[in-house]
C-alpha cells in the first residue's frame, strides 16, 4: 500500500510517529485511498482561512485547522494531531501545505517572559505558555516529516525575528533532514496594514522570491492603518509604555498573498526538492504488520506528547481486531 511505504520512509529517530501512522492506516473507519477525496492543500493554524479560501477559488481541494473554528480543531488534542496525519496521508504527491503556528511564546516581545534566548530557545519549559510553545512546534515538525515522506511541499510561517527555528527538533529538521529555503520580506507589500517583517521557511524553491525588498519610510507611513501602541508619559517618577487593548496586531493573511504564493507554488512544485539524508530503503515484499514488529522505541519525542497520540489511536474501538494479537 503507498502509504504504508509513506509511514516506512518516515525519519529513523521519530519511531513513535511511524507507529503511529500504522495505527491510523489500521482505523477500519478511515480511507486513504481518496475515496473521501484527496487534498492539494493544507493550511494549519489557518485562522481567517485567506489562502485556503483563494486556492479553493482556484479549483484546488482544500483543508484547513484552526482552533477559531471549533474546539475539536485544538491542536493540543490528539484527535486533531490524527486528522491532520489523516489529511497528510490523503493528499496528493506535491501538495502544498502552510503551516502557521502560534508565535506568542517565540518573539522578540515575550523574551522577558518566556525566557528564551539564542543560546536557550528552549526557554524556561515550567512555564505554560512556553511549554505549548515547545509542544506545537515539536508536533508540527512531526507533521513536517510525514509531509516530506509523502513528497509534499510545506512553508512554515513565522514573524521575522521569531526563535522557533532555534527549537531543537526544527533546528534538527533544518540542518539534518531537508534542504529548506529561508526568506524574510515584508507583509505590508502584500497588502498588510502593518509593515510585520515575516519569515518563511519552506522546501520550495520558489519561495525564496517572496521577499519584494525594501519597504520605505515613506511607504511605511502612508500604508500603516493600525496603530497597536500608544505611550503615556507620566508626570510621575516612572514612564509607561501602554499596549492598547482595542487596537491588536491583524494577524491574518491577505489575499495577495495568497494569490502569491499560489504563483511560487505553480511555478516550483515540479522542481526537484532535496533531502539533507539518506532515506532509510523500504523492505521490499515486507507486510506493514512485519514493518510495525521490527520498530524500535527509540527516541519517543516525548516533549511533542506524540506518544499519548499513539495511545489515543491504540485504544480506539474502530482500530482494526485483525491487528489485536499484534498490539497486545
Ligand atoms: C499566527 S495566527 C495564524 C493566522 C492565519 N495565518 C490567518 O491568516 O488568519 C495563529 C492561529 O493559531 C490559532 N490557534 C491558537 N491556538 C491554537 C490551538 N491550540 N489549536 C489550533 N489553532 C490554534 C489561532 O486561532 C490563530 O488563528
Amino acid at each position: 500500500m503507498r502509504v504504508t511505504a509513506y509511514a516506512y520512509k518516515l525519519e529513523r529517530g521519530a519511531t513513535v510517529l511511524r507507529s503511529e501512522v500504522l495505527l491510523l492506516l489500521w482505523q477500519e473507519n478511515l480511507t486513504f485511498d481518496g475515496s473521501s477525496g484527496s487534498f492539494d492543500f493544507l493550511e494549519l493554524f489557518s485562522g481567517k482561512g485567506e489562502v485556503t479560501k483563494l486556492w479553493r477559488d482556484h479549483g484546488f481541494r482544500c483543508c484547513s485547522v484552526d482552533l477559531d473554528y471549533a474546539d475539536c480543531m485544538d491542536f493540543e488534542k490528539h484527535s486533531t494531531f490524527a486528522l491532520c496525519l489523516w489529511a497528510i496521508l490523503n493528499e496528493v504527491p506535491d501538495a502544498f501545505n502552510v503551516l502557521a503556528p502560534v508565535c506568542g511564546s517565540w518573539s522578540t516581545v515575550s523574551r522577558g517572559s518566556t525566557l528564551r534566548n539564542y543560546v536557550n530557545p528552549m526557554g524556561h519549559q515550567p512555564y505554560n505558555s512556553v511549554a505549548f510553545g515547545n509542544r506545537m512546534t515539536s508536533k508540527c515538525v512531526l507533521l513536517i516529516l510525514v509531509m516530506l515522506a509523502c513528497n509534499c511541499i510545506f512553508a512554515l510561517e513565522q514573524p521575522s525575528q521569531s526563535l522557533m527555528p532555534r527549537h531543537k527538533r526544527l533546528e534538527w529538521l533544518l540542518n539534518r533532514v531537508a534542504y529548506v529555503y529561508e526568506v524574510h520580506f515584508w507583509a505590508m507589500h502584500y497588502g498588510k496594514e502593518c509593515p510585520k517583517r515575516t519569515m518563511m521557511l519552506s522546501n520550495l524553491r520558489t519561495i525564496s522570491t517572496l521577499d519584494r525588498g525594501v519597504l520605505s519610510n515613506a511607504e511605511k507611513v502612508a500604508k500603516h492603518k493600525v496603530e497597536t501602541t500608544r505611550i503615556a508619559v507620566h508626570t510621575s517618577i516612572y514612564n509607561h509604555l501602554v499596549l492598547d487593548p482595542v487596537a491588536p496586531v491583524p494577524r491574518s493573511y491577505t489575499r495577495a498573498f495568497g494569490e502569491r504564493l499560489l504563483e511560487l507554488y505553480q511555478h516550483g512544485r515540479t522542481e526537484t526538492r532535496y533531502d539533507l539524508r539518506t532515506r532509510p530503503k523500504i523492505p521490499k515484499g515486507k507486510s506493514d504488520k512485519e514493518l510495525f514488529e521490527e520498530l524500535q522505541l527509540g527516541d519517543i519525542w516525548y516533549e511533542s506528547k506524540c506518544h499519548e497520540t499513539f495511545l489515543y489511536l491504540f485504544e480506539s474501538k474502530h482500530l482494526r481486531t485483525e491487528w489485536n494479537a499484534l498490539l497486545g
